[in-house]
């Protein structure tokens, strides 16, 4: 019990007298050299500390390996200049600003399928085409660098635009976010939009960077870095959206984009970490309409006609 106290009172010095700066330095070691020191589990809830931002020179306190499980100091955030003092993978909320870059450099491999499925989540119109030969293939792939921030590849037809949408519920529009490949003569412009009521507008405010493009006659293809927002709003997982491809017509003296036609429509949420995924397009269910809807209502009006007929 007593060797309990000490080591409590001396944890609390420790702290208190790295909070006074290098001074503290020759006093810490003092209590360290008794070897009890080594059972420090009672200072595993350092959370208190949590007002470090006045310590700003703990750099110099490095030797701190003794207090190895700070990690459980989660809220040092607000202790802007304490990044170097942590030898180690803590200070994992460093908040980064986020970066949009749309700048386009030249694309100048062409998109494969090689490693869909294993490295990449992959999604296709018409399902499993090559994206890397000519012809109508609109391809899609997405795979994680980190977090929420994905490594996307686009690759489709169109003498305007096309764009890859992430919708967090199985109806398109309501601001989902869509990244676009525009053809601006034979060079790639890229924007980020918000897509509402079958109106792509125009915001480039998404987080995006590294993007590369290519345009060769109306096969466009672009590759960049988007940090996707969470899917939690209505998903169980933050990485989960249906997932579409689009194309439309571009203006290139207004800026402006025509309503996106939509190639692929995916059946269900897909998670964008679970690669080996096989996206199903639910557009192929219904493939002379847009909309299933107006599929299945035209069938019914003429089960209708035909039922009147018959009486
Ligand atoms: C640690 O401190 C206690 C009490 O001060 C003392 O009895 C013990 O001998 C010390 N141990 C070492 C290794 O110095
Ligand atoms: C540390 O203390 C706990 C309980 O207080 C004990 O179970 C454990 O064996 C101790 N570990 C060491 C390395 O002394
Ligand atoms: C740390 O303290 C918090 C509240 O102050 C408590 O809920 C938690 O159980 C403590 N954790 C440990 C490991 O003692
Ligand atoms: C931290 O300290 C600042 C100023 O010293 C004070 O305004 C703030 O309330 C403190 N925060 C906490 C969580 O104690
Ligand atoms: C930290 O201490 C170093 C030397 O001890 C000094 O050069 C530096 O200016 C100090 N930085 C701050 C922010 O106090
Ligand atoms: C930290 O302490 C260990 C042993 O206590 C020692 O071997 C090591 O050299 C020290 N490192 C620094 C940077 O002081
Ligand atoms: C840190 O604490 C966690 C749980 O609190 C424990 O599982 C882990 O082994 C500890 N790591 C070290 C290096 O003490
Ligand atoms: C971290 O601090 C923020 C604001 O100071 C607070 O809302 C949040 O609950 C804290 N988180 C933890 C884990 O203490
Ligand atoms: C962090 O420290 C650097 C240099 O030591 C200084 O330029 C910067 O202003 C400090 N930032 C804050 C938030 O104190
Ligand atoms: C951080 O710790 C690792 C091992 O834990 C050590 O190899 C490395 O030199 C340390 N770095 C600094 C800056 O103390
Ligand atoms: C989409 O965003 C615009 C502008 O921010 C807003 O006016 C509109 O209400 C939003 N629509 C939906 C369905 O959230
Ligand atoms: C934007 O990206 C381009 C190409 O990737 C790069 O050359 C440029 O330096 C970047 N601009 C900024 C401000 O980072």
């Amino acid at each position: 019990m007593d060797n309990i106290r000490r080591l409590m009172f001396a944890v609390v010095m420790a702290i208190a007298y790295m909070a006074m700066g290098t001074e503290a330095q020759t006093i810490i070691t003092a209590p360290k050299s008794n070897a009890t020191m080594t059972n420090v589990t009672t200072a595993s809830n350092v959370t208190t500390a949590s007002n470090v931002t006045t310590a700003s020179n703990v750099t110099t306190a490095s030797n701190v390996t003794t207090a190895s499980n700070v990690t459980t100091a989660s809220n040092v955030t607000t202790a802007s200049n304490v990044t170097t003092a942590s030898n180690g993978t803590t200070a994992p909320n460093l908040i980064m600003a986020p970066v949009i870059n749309t700048t386009v450099t030249a694309l100048t491999d062409n998109i494969a399928t090689n490693e869909c499925g294993k490295t990449k989540l992959c999604a296709a119109k018409p399902e499993n085409c090559d994206p890397a030969v000519a012809g109508s293939c609109f391809f899609v792939s997405a795979q994680q660098s980190s977090g929420q921030t994905f490594s996307f590849q686009l690759r489709g037809v169109s003498s305007g635009y096309i764009a890859v949408g992430l919708s967090t519920d199985s109806t398109q529009g309501g601001n989902d976010t869509t990244y676009v490949c525009a053809n601006n003569n034979s060079n790639v412009n890229f924007f980020t939009a918000l897509l509402d009521k079958g109106v792509l507008t125009i915001n480039n405010t998404l987080p995006v960077d590294s993007v590369k493009g290519s345009v060769n006659g109306q096969i466009i293809q672009c590759t960049f870095s988007a940090t996707v927002p969470n899917a939690t709003v209505t998903r169980s997982t933050d990485t989960s959206f249906y997932l579409s491809i689009s194309n439309g017509t571009f203006n290139s003296v207004t800026g402006t984009l025509g309503s996106p036609n939509t190639v692929l429509f995916s059946d269900k949420a897909v998670d964008l970490t679970s690669y080996n995924t096989n996206v199903l397009n639910s557009l192929n269910a219904a493939p002379s309409s847009s909309h299933a809807f107006g599929l299945s209502q035209a069938f019914l009006i003429l089960l209708g006609v035909l039922g009147m007929m018959m009486l």
